[in-house]
């Protein structure tokens, strides 16, 4: 089984790229599974409610351990013994490490602790689309917005950061710039997906 994994901040296109790569694996005789966090797996489904509810009034630290909670449950149920050729991730790890780390400013040590703590399997690709916060809130203008959502743009500046930072940092991280047309977007996530084949 191969993981890819999608990050960016909010209004990037993650679930357009996501959605296209899955039909185009599914075209290509592999068999593929599609899964989110958080979420996933019923509990990780009821966790999710929580964390983006603008009723949750809770702490960065039980924000992130939520997050690691509902990524644990995800992991048991999903990844041990996974049958299929690809697991597509909308969303792991490196979320908890741009959002909570950099943009809540929890301790990068504690979130490395938790990844290794709970058996998080290294992805064998992470893309992460990068684009300006203000054009990502821009076309998301219409949308509900939740509570992660309404952190401000200062906190997504961070979050960004945090993103940027780990594709320099990480083997597996590679950055697209989400400006481009969908049409190049989605080539170059072919290309790199190519690579794993
Ligand atoms: P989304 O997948 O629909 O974008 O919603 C998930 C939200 O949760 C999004 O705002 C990013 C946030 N998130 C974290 O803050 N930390 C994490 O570890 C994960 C997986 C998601």
């Amino acid at each position: 089984m191969k993981l890819i994994t999608f990050e960016g901040i909010e209004g990037v296109g993650k679930s357009t790229q996501i959605n296209f790569v899955l039909e185009w694996l599914k075209s290509k005789d592999y068999s593929v599974k599609l899964l989110r966090e958080p979420g996933s797996t019923d509990f990780g489904e009821k966790v999710r409610e929580l964390l983006l509810s603008k009723e949750s009034d809770i702490s960065a630290h039980t924000e992130l351990l939520l997050m690691f909670a509902a990524r644990s449950e995800m992991i048991t149920q999903h990844f041990t013994n996974a049958g299929e050729d690809f697991i597509l991730c909308d969303r792991y790890y490196h979320a908890s490490i741009a959002y909570q780390g950099y943009g809540r400013g929890l301790s990068l040590e504690l979130i490395k602790n938790l990844i290794e703590g709970i058996n998080c399997r290294t992805p064998d690709l992470t893309i992460i689309y990068d684009l300006d916060v203000k054009a990502g809130f821009k076309r998301k203008a219409n949308d509900v917005i939740d509570r992660i959502e309404s952190s401000g743009i200062d906190f997504f500046e961070e979050v960004r950061k945090g993103y940027q930072q780990l594709s320099i940092e990480k083997k597996e991280v590679e950055i697209i710039d989400a400006s481009q047309s969908i049409e190049i977007i989605s080539q170059q996530t072919k290309d790199l997906i190519s690579q794993l084949f």
